[in-house]
């Protein structure tokens, strides 16, 4: 088959990736490792930045998220004997949502259905062929294990941190940068009205701990583990004592539930360079994971959506000047894409990269602020001397808050 983009994985990145291409007449065809179900039901993110929730809106994504997303307009940081409120809206005038991950992906996989552009499930053998050429391709089996071939422009590798795009670049071609923290966080979702009203991020001697929600009845909470923990370990007694120690506050309590669905995920910062290379364009967890603590890894990965995306239309733009007739209709080919938006998707990967890198920053800030390492009192007391400035200096709330909220795409 033919078709303008190829988008390996429909995760939030190729996902967005293919909306805002449909939603501006451009074609693509998205293969998908998993099944529907899989992808709909995949427990992860649960914050998405004001940016995001603006594009999934203007894009026709946004119906159930303005029904059922909650707007917080702060967070809560705490640390034994003080629970401060950062007010987002006083200090940069903007807010977050509280949208699942999992309700996201939903959204935009209906989206999509609904458009009738092709996304394949349960494809397996995905490969990418000839990405220093003008004519590359994807190949892959789909479900029924017939041998399939995608012909394009130009290939999104959205396939996230274990798919196939990010190794199809050369060694030589490429670098990385990484640091794996020695922790995880055990999450856990939980048929319990949550006992707050915005997100706790709470540092604690035995560890990080927060609380989150998904609805006003189920809550999400982690807990800070060592990366040698195992979950058979953690029996829900023991999850709901040791949450109810480390988000301690007196006056408050925890309202505790049956447990839904119990996790480790290990915390790791990495990015690699290029993210371009040819016709192969990489987007979101294909190209870099931050820890979760900055709230920022599904939001990324939307903004590398819609950089790439931008840059495919501007490109398409160019040429759309010149009606051509195919079978039947009128329409605009992109045969080849040319002029401006050439430039912008040459550009592409030092844009994203420059906030990518800002992400990466403020999620390693966000995560060593907040979690204990070893018992050296010197790093403990540095933590807590920037958790007392940032509750006593505009400035440094401000920080935060315009980075919890999320930069502007072109940053
Ligand atoms: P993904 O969501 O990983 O999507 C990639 C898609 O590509 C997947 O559907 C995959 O099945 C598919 N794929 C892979 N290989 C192939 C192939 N060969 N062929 C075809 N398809 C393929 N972020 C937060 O902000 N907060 C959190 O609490 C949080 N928790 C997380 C928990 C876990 C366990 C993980 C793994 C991530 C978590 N994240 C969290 C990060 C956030 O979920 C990701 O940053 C986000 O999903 C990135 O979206 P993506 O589309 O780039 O990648
Ligand atoms: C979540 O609700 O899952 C969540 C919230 C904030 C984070 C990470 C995860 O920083």
């Amino acid at each position: 088959m033919r078709t303008q983009v190829a988008i390996i994985g429909a995760g939030p990145a190729g996902l967005v990736l293919g909306q805002l291409l449909t939603n501006a007449g451009i074609e693509s065809v998205i293969v998908e490792l998993r099944s529907r179900d899989y992808v709909e039901a995949r427990l992860r993110a649960g914050v998405l930045e004001q940016g995001t929730v603006e594009l999934l809106r203007d894009n026709g994504i946004g119906r159930r998220l303005d029904q059922e997303g909650l707007r917080h307009d702060g967070i809560y940081l705490q640390w034994p004997g003080t629970r401060e409120h950062l007010d987002f809206r006083d200090l940069c005038g903007r807010s977050v949502w509280i949208y699942g991950q999992t309700e996201v992906v939903k959204d935009l996989v209906a989206a999509r259905l609904g458009t009738g552009q092709p996304l394949y499930f349960e494809v397996s053998d995905t490969a990418v062929h000839d990405i220093e050429t003008d004519r590359p391709a994807v190949t892959f089996l789909d479900a029924d294990g017939h041998a399939q071939r995608i012909e394009c422009d130009l290939i999104a590798g959205c396939d996230g941190f274990h798919g196939v795009s990010r190794p199809a670049i050369p060694q030589a071609s490429s670098r990385t940068a990484q640091r794996d923290y020695p922790y995880g966080w055990l999450g856990i979702l939980a048929q319990a009205p949550p006992s707050t009203d915005e997100l706790i991020y709470a540092w604690h001697p035995n560890g990080f701990a927060m609380h989150s929600m998904r609805s006003p009845s189920i809550s999400r909470l982690y807990l800070q583990v060592g990366v040698e923990e195992r979950l058979q370990d953690w029996d829900d007694d023991r999850i709901w004592t040791e949450l109810s120690t480390r988000l301690g506050h007196a006056g408050w309590e925890l309202a505790t539930g049956p447990i839904l669905d119990k996790g480790i995920t290990p915390m790791r910062s990495f990015v690699s360079e290029p993210m371009r290379y040819g016709k192969l364009f990489l987007a979101g967890d294909a190209a870099h994971i931050v820890p979760p603590t900055g709230a920022k890894g599904l939001n990324l990965a939307v903004a590398d959506a819609k950089l790439l995306a931008d840059a495919i239309i501007a490109s398409r733009a160019k040429r759309a000047r010149t009606p051509i007739r195919t079978a039947g209709s009128v329409r605009a080919e992109p045969a080849t894409l040319a002029g401006r938006g050439q430039n912008l998707l040459d550009s592409y990967a030092e844009t994203a990269l420059r906030r990518v890198w800002r992400c990466t920053h403020f999620s390693w800030w966000m995560t060593s602020m907040l979690h204990i390492e070893g018992s050296d009192p010197f790093a403990r007391e540095l933590q807590l001397a920037q958790l007392r400035y940032l509750s006593s200096s505009r400035a440094a709330a401000q920080s935060l808050a315009e980075n919890y909220t999320g930069l502007p795409y072109g940053w």
